[in-house]
């Protein structure tokens, strides 16, 4: 499947997982086998554009939400709750409908025998659940992930919360330069807010480490319609914009001119 699709999927499950973060779990073995980890989806809860039609108002956009896993048709969406679009899919309970399009984007390349390092910072979570599946049985996977608070944070390896509610006290980029020595690191991912990919970026690039990033752009067409999510990619001298949405969302971590975002 080349190009995103527009497709109509009920709910199957929802979970909830804190007062903010949910699971909602579709079934489509055809997106199944068309999904990889870094992909997302353009999703809308078809209630919220069914009232926004009665009302005469404008619907409420497509929102990206990255694929959280994927086992054969059975797709999961990790979603926090923090504006309009997904106050609406968090009504969502099984048998709604769903609207999709995707899968969208390029996805992480997948390596193996590599030494790993996963670094996640709040909703950058779900596509590295995904991933670091993909990659387990062929290479050595160490994952970080930070949140503001513990009801930002979820199962891995080492978790960094800013207040210090549990885990480990301040941003989880702190504890890079420890655990890329500590395990030999020589790939890293990561996803999650810019300043955080930021910080990741300089750390692997000072450290001469292939690195790959997913980045998070606030999107209006998710689909490479409207050139809002272009972000600066190439190097210092040759660089252009890209879309998130369409040639991303994971790009190089040193082909990302941090410096112009
Ligand atoms: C490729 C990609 C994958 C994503 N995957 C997931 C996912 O798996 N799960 C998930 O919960 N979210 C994910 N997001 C983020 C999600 O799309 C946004 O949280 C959502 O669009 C917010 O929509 P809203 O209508 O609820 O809030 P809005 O009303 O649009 O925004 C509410 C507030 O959040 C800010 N905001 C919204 N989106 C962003 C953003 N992307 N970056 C920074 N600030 C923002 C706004 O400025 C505003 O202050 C992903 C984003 C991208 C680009
Ligand atoms: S959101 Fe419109 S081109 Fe990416």
């Amino acid at each position: 499947m080349n190009n995103p699709q527009y497709r109509q999927r009920a709910i199957q499950l929802r979970e909830e997982l804190s007062d903010d973060y949910f699971l909602l779990w579709i079934w489509d073995e055809a997106l199944g086998a068309a999904g990889k980890a870094g992909q997302f989806y353009d999703v809308r809860a078809l209630a919220s554009l069914k009232d926004a039609q009665n009302a005469g108002k404008i619907p409420k956009l497509f929102k990206p939400i990255s694929i959280y896993d994927n086992q054969g048709g059975r797709i999961g969406f990790m979603i926090k709750k923090v504006g309009e679009g997904t106050a609406a899919l968090s009504k969502l309970r099984a048998g709604d409908l769903l609207e999709l399009i995707g899968p969208a984007g390029n996805g992480f390349p997948i390596f193996q025998g590599k030494r790993i390092l996963l670094v996640s910072g709040g909703i950058g979570y779900p596509p590295l659940w995904y991933l670091q599946k993909e990659l387990i049985n062929h290479n050595q996977v160490y994952w970080m992930h930070g949140g503001a608070r513990q009801g930002d944070v979820f199962p891995c390896d080492e978790i960094w919360t800013e207040d210090g509610s549990i885990g480990r006290h301040g941003r989880v980029c702190g504890g890079m330069r420890e655990n890329i020595a500590k395990y030999d690191v020589n790939l890293i991912y990561s996803c999650g807010p810019m300043p955080m990919l930021a910080s990741a970026a300089e750390i692997s690039q000072e450290l001469g480490i292939e690195h790959y990033v997913s980045l998070e752009s606030y999107m209006a067409c998710g689909i490479g319609v409207c050139h809002g999510c272009a972000v600066p990619i190439g190097s210092k001298d040759d660089w252009d914009y890209h879309r998130v949405c369409k040639e991303g969302p994971v790009f190089k971590a040193e082909e990302v001119r941090w410096e112009l975002l």
